[in-house]
């Protein structure tokens, strides 16, 4: 087991460079089944989920290589079914996309349920709706297993209950190929809806509206082949821009969309963060004492629920007081604890935190509960007092690609440490 040891109190000072934007790369990547030809998908993060898809995709019989310019040849010609005999797909959330993908192409597909972050109970009723209203039969086993399957997939109107992202990108998936039109009504917009409908629309789907509440899909014949290159991660982005203002550093953020930013830096700049946009790069720095502010985590584009947690560790070291409300995860406070550990004065329940800003965290031994808890108690050890030590850092290692180097540069001290026992 690894473990990360940082010691705080450096400002963060340079420049940063983000990668591809996993909950895109781990929605096209499946995507690609669709295809019974080869795809070429640049800028796909180096991380743990994306090496967990591609032995998923090579177990279904794909092609996998990765290519000099580290770009991921994908061919899909081979695949015959979307059956997963092994329990990969529990080690991550995305893995639900192998269904819409496997029902779009071979009419069915079956996986273990999903697993991802402990942040809730995240049910896919929503997934399974839609599925269900496109004219497949899902059935979940006593031991786990999710079957899907169809005889014919007929497009229709399906309105989520909840705005979901998976469920969004699932039945865009599922309805690649069904007959006539599928619309779905109260879809999540989150760039990264629109990133998978741009791919699937270079392979030659007919996908409309993504980025709006309501996607419309004209079932296609065939897709083909293409290359398509991944929107930068604005969450890791974000997890960046959140670090600067809490070590009062100044630091330049590359390849970003910074329209993407929009919800992190309207936050930034009401607490006092000065901020400048270039065309792919932002400069975020420190100019005054920052004041606390309140935030509300929503779907897309409301402040981003995976940067909740960076933004709270940010918020307990401001004088002052502030309400962290969670509007999108069920449970993600859990990581509060840890931060408690540092010293921190939070009282948090399932959905909201009240933080008391307090001057100093001091270094500890904290535990990364899931991935974006990890990455706020990185920005908790850089500000902290002395030493922290962070343990379970394999749930970091899933969605941050290099992180220690990409901090290191920024003047950072943090270090792996391999723990033998
Ligand atoms: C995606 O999860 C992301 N994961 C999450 O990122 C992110 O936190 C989340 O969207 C919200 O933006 C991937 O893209 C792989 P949802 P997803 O379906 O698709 C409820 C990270 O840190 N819901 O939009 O699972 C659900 O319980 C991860 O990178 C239903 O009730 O999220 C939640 O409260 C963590 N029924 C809300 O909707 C359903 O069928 C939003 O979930 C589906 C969801």
């Amino acid at each position: 087991m690894s473990k990360f040891v940082i010691e705080g109190g450096a400002k963060l000072k340079g420049k940063v460079n983000i990668g591809g934007f996993k909950n895109a790369a781990v929605a096209i990547i499946p995507a690609t089944l669709l295809c019974p030809g080869k795809c070429i998908i640049q800028n796909v993060p180096k991380i743990n989920d994306v090496y967990v898809f591609e032995e998923i995709l090579t177990e279904l019989g794909a092609k996998v290589d990765l290519l000099e310019d580290m770009s991921l040849s994908i061919d899909a010609s081979e695949v015959n079914d979307c059956y997963l005999k092994n329990g990969l797909s529990k080690k991550m959330r995305a893995s639900y996309y192998l269904l819409g993908a496997g029902l779009g192409r071979f009419k069915k597909a079956s996986t273990l349920l999903p697993g991802g972050c402990a942040i809730g109970t995240r049910p896919i009723d929503q997934h399974i709706k839609g599925f269900e209203a496109l004219g497949a039969t899902v059935n979940i086993t006593s031991e786990g297993r999710i079957n899907v399957q169809a005889t014919k997939l007929v497009g229709t109107r399906i309105y989520l209950d909840v705005v979901s992202v998976g469920a969004t990108i699932n039945i865009m998936l599922a309805a690649i190929y069904a007959e006539g039109k599928t619309i779905i009504e109260n879809a999540a917009k989150e760039p990264h809806i629109v990133d998978t409908a741009n791919f699937l629309n270079s392979m030659g789907a007919d996908v409309k509206g993504a980025g709006t509440d309501v996607i419309r899909i004209n079932g296609v014949k065939e897709l083909k082949g293409c290359t398509y290159k991944v929107i930068p991660d604005q969450i890791e982005a974000g997890t960046y821009m959140i670090a600067a203002a809490a070590t009062k550093g100044d630091i330049i953020i590359d390849d970003i969309i910074p329209k993407h930013m929009e919800p992190v830096t309207a936050k930034l700049k009401e607490m006092g963060m000065g901020i400048e946009e270039y065309g792919d790069s932002m400069r975020i720095f420190y100019e005054k004492d920052l004041v606390p502010v309140n935030i509300q985590t929503l779907p897309y584009p409301g402040f981003p629920t995976d940067l909740q947690q960076p933004m709270t560790v940010l918020l307990s070291t401001l004088k002052g007081n502030s309400t962290v409300v969670e509007g999108v995860s069920e449970d993600r406070f859990r990581y509060v604890e840890e931060l408690l550990k540092m010293g921190a004065n939070i009282k948090y329940s399932k959905r909201q935190a009240k933080i008391k800003g307090i001057t100093h965290l001091k270094g500890s031994v904290v535990q990364a509960t899931d991935l974006r808890a990890g990455a706020a108690l990185i920005i908790a050890g850089l500000i902290g007092d002395g030493l922290t030590e962070i343990t379970e850092i394999q749930h970091i290692d899933r969605g941050y690609e290099k992180l220690e180097n990409k901090f290191m540069n920024l003047g950072a001290k943090i270090k792996r440490v391999i723990d033998e026992e």
